[in-house]
C-alpha cells in the first residue's frame, strides 16, 4: 500500500488505473480507525479493483470551539490497519493540499435536511462534509464510496448532493458497529473517562427500549422521545444535544411513525458527545 499525500501524484495512479479498466473504491475518513472503519474498508475491499482510503480531519466541518485540535489523530497505526485490510492508496494530505489559503468554494446542501438534528447544533458541520466530500470525488472519481449508518444524516445530506449534482458515484452504506456492550464505536469513545463510558451505554439501551416499544405497536413520536429523553435523563453524568423521531430519507419529525423510521440522539458525556440511532421499517 502507498501513502500519497499529493493529489497530482494520486490522479497520475487513478488514471492509470481507469485506463486499465479498474473500478475504484473510496472510504473517506478522519482517520484514527476503528472496527467501524474497518468494515467499510472490509466491504470496499471486496467490491473494487482499486481501494482509495481517504484520511483528512476536514477542518471546515468543524465549527468554532469544536475538536479540531484535540481529534485523535494516529497516521502510523492507521496506515498499518488499511495495509492489513488490502487498500491500494492511502491519501492523507495536509490542510494546504486540500485547501488554499484564500479558499472560498463551498458546497452546501439547503433546507431542513441539514438544518435540523446535528444541524441545529452545528449549523456550519455539514457544509463542510459536503465541500470535502465532493472535492474527494472529483480528485478520486470512485465508481462507490462508503459510509457508516452511525452518521445517518451525513448519509442522507450526501446522498442528496449526489443526486442533485449529478456525482457519478454509489453511495454504499454500511452498519453500525458497536462495542460487545452496545456503544457505537466512534474516535471520539476515547474522550470517555471510565465513569463516562459506563454511563453512555444508556444511548444503545435506550434506542433497544424505543424499538421494542415501537414493536409492541407504539406509533406516536412524541411519547418514543419522551421515553428515550426520560431513560438518558437517569444518567446524571448525560447531557442530551437532541432526540429526534424523523423520517430516515428527508429527516423531517415524525408525529405518526411509518415508513423509513430514524430515531437519532445525540448526547454528551463529559467532553465526548456521542450520536447513535436506529433505523426502522414501520408498517
Ligand atoms: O464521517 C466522517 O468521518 C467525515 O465526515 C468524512 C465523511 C470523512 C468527511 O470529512
Amino acid at each position: 500500500m502507498d501513502t500519497v499525500k499529493k493529489i497530482d501524484v494520486l490522479r497520475s495512479r487513478l488514471k492509470e488505473a481507469s485506463r486499465n479498466g479498474k473500478s475504484v473504491g473510496l472510504v473517506p475518513t478522519m482517520g484514527f480507525l476503528h472496527e467501524g472503519h474497518l468494515s467499510l474498508i472490509k466491504r470496499a475491499r471486496e467490491e473494487n479493483d482499486l481501494l482509495v482510503v481517504s484520511l483528512f480531519v476536514n477542518p471546515t466541518q468543524f465549527g468554532p470551539g469544536e475538536d479540531l485540535e484535540s481529534y485523535p489523530r494516529d497516521l502510523e497505526k492507521d496506515a498499518d490497519s488499511c495495509s492489513a485490510e488490502g487498500a491500494d492508496i492511502l491519501f492523507a494530505p495536509d490542510a494546504g493540499e486540500m485547501y488554499f489559503e484564500d479558499y472560498g468554494t463551498y458546497v452546501e446542501v439547503s433546507g431542513g435536511l441539514t438544518k435540523g438534528l446535528c444541524g441545529k447544533s452545528r449549523p456550519t458541520h455539514f457544509r463542510g462534509v459536503t465541500s470535502v466530500v465532493s472535492k474527494l470525488f472529483n480528485i478520486v472519481e470512485p465508481d462507490r464510496a462508503y459510509f457508516g449508518q452511525k452518521d445517518a444524516q451525513q448519509v442522507a445530506v450526501i446522498k442528496r448532493m449526489v443526486r442533485d449534482l449529478n456525482f457519478d458515484v454509489e453511495i454504499v452504506v454500511c452498519p453500525i458497529v458497536r462495542e460487545a456492550d452496545g456503544l457505537a464505536k466512534s474516535s471520539r469513545n476515547i474522550y470517555l473517562s471510565e465513569v463516562e463510558r459506563k454511563a453512555a451505554l444508556v444511548l444503545n439501551r435506550s434506542l433497544k427500549a424505543a424499538s421494542e416499544r415501537i414493536s409492541s405497536g407504539e406509533r406516536n413520536g412524541d411519547e418514543i422521545k419522551a421515553m428515550v429523553e426520560n431513560m438518558i435523563k437517569q444518567e446524571p453524568l448525560s447531557a442530551i444535544d437532541y432526540v429526534e423521531v424523523v423520517d430516515a430519507e428527508n429527516m423531517k419529525p415524525l408525529e405518526i411513525l411509518k415508513g423509513s423510521v430514524l430515531l437519532a440522539l445525540a448526547v454528551r458525556f463529559g467532553k465526548a458527545r456521542l450520536i447513535d440511532n436506529i433505523r426502522l421499517e414501520v408498517e
